[in-house]
């Protein structure tokens, strides 16, 4: 039998597969890192951690694999979006990589506007300037921390570095650069104008592959240390968002996925170019030549575990989210918008923050509980929402991550999202997508369509429940409306966080 790893480095933990030719995962394992919170608004992580994490990753998977190790014919990864890490000429890393949901940098994204103009760059990138991308970031190192920045040569994303340091060569593929803000995503090529505009040389940005090319081999060191041979080809892989539409086979036109993870997102598949006019992000496929639009909702899973941990920090989960069926649709007049670290679909506001709205005396830990799923949800509704009114017919999504593990949610998805809701057969996310690029790069099928069809089966479809989709529809519009009410309190708020 032969394998390929997909290695998905998130943004709490770097999680390993070893799956075979029929596409089942016979190891899985995951190593955590942490994150780096100096300040309200920041967000930082060592990319030494990714490193020696996904090398200690790699070394148990290998040394809990009884097959021989030239059968594991490719690797890939995956990774979290738009982190920007700064390299000197001897691909040295110059300072903590700062990530996709760190929101310092607003002004650097007026500056961007004001040097290249809203409608250029919309025209370029197919995206608006938000705080997450990484152009914005590189500015703020060149405006704050111009010592370091006068001695970077090159940037790469997350998982760029971490294969940067299996293989030793430097690359980033278009999935992925397409979130940077440079890349001109259309022509897949990057924009020298807005390098010239905003000052940055072109050479500042590191060779374009294709998400399925091999772009090398596993070190001798690290083969040594991991176990690994170093006959593996090593693939590009993907954005953490393109892998997860690869790894739930989002592949075709008509196909759309939610996964909630830290973060969660809306996306759906586009054959061709498509203008949304900003309101959501417009990416590169990892399939070569299409690309995805996508709604983001910062905190999702994020905004639960902020819960558990300031509430409930010595139960698990599953314990916590036992009750949220016994409640009903709406938890008893409580609303909760998911912005504990702002927002970015389809506000993109640096400086708004969270609610719970009609907290009565009658409200017990469950009713919170409930509250916070439904706002989640309901922010992800407002992505589905502008997809539909795009003209994009949005009957089914798979639902895939942490809002995929729970039956409760599953159903109220579907009711929210009124769409059939899928689950998967033992999902397994971005490193299945992961996966699958080296399992199609090292040519065991002729499209990533004919390995999503192997690899790939449904578990269980949830349909909407016509009364509370009724329901949903009423309590939706109350949601939306907290955001305008609430816009410029969280304004004011700003000068008294830390
Ligand atoms: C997408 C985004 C997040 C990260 C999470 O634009 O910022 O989904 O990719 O890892």
């Amino acid at each position: 039998m032969k394998y390929v790893i997909g290695v998905d480095l998130g943004t709490s933990a770097v999680k390993i597969l070893l799956v075979n030719q029929h596409g089942d995962v016979t190891e899985e394992v995951s190593k955590t890192y942490p994150l780096i919170q100096e300040k309200s608004g920041y967000s930082e992580q060592d990319p030494k951690d990714w490193v020696e994490q996904t090398i200690a990753g790699l070394s148990v998977l290998l040394k809990n694999f009884n097959g021989n190790p030239k059968d594991i014919e490719g690797i890939s990864f995956s990774g979290q979006m738009h982190g920007l890490v700064l390299l000197d000429e001897n691909y040295e890393v110059l300072r903590n990589a700062i990530l996709w949901n760190d929101t310092r940098t607003t002004e650097e994204c007026y500056e961007i506007y004001s040097k290249v103009g809203r409608q250029r760059l919309l025209k370029i990138t197919n995206n608006p300037a938000l705080e997450g991308f990484t152009l914005p970031k590189i500015l703020w190192v060149k405006n704050n921390e111009p010592e370091i920045f006068n001695r970077a040569k090159t940037f790469l994303l997350p998982k760029d570095y971490v294969r940067y340091k299996l293989t030793g060569k430097i690359h980033m593929e278009y999935s992925d650069a397409a979130g940077t803000l440079l890349l001109n995503v259309t022509e897949k090529k990057w924009s020298d104008e807005i390098c010239n505009l905003v000052g940055i040389d072109v050479a500042f940005c590191p060779p374009l592959v294709e998400s399925c090319d091999e772009v090398g081999s596993i070190t001798s060191d690290v083969a040594r240390i991991t176990g690994l041979s170093s006959i593996t080809s090593v693939f590009a892989g993907g954005a953490d968002n393109a892998c997860g539409a690869i790894g739930a086979g989002i592949l075709e036109e008509g196909k759309t996925l939610v996964s909630i993870g830290t973060s969660g997102v809306v996306l759906t598949f586009e054959e061709r170019e498509k203008d949304y006019q900003g309101r959501i992000h417009y990416f590169n496929h990892g399939e070569p030549n299409a690309f995805y639009s996508m709604g983001v909702t910062l905190a999702a899973g994020h905004s639960l575990k902020w819960f558990k941990n300031t509430f409930a920090k010595d139960e698990n989960l599953i314990h916590i989210l036992a009750n949220v069926e016994d409640i009903q649709v709406g938890s008893n007049g409580l609303l909760f918008t998911p912005y504990i670290v702002g927002e970015r679909t389809p506000h993109a506001d640096a400086t708004i923050r969270s609610s719970f709205i009609g907290i009565d005396s009658s409200h017990q830990r469950e009713h919170f509980v409930r509250a916070i799923l439904e706002g989640i949800t309901f922010s992800l509704n407002e992505s589905v929402e502008i997809f539909r009114e795009n003209g994009k017919q949005i009957n089914e999504i798979i639902s895939i991550g942490g809002g995929a593990k729970n039956e409760a949610w599953l159903q109220m998805q579907a009711d929210i999202f009124n769409a059939k809701v899928v689950k998967l057969k033992s999902e397994q996310g971005p490193g299945m997508g992961a996966a699958m690029l080296a399992a199609y790069g090292c040519g065991w099928f002729n499209s990533l369509q004919d390995c999503a069809h192997e690899f790939l089966k449904e578990d269980k479809i949830y349909y909407p429940d016509k009364v509370n989709a009724e329901k949903y529809k009423d309590f939706f519009n109350l949601y939306k409306m907290i955001y305008s009410s609430t816009a410029f309190l969280n304004k004011e708020l700003m000068q008294y966080r830390g």
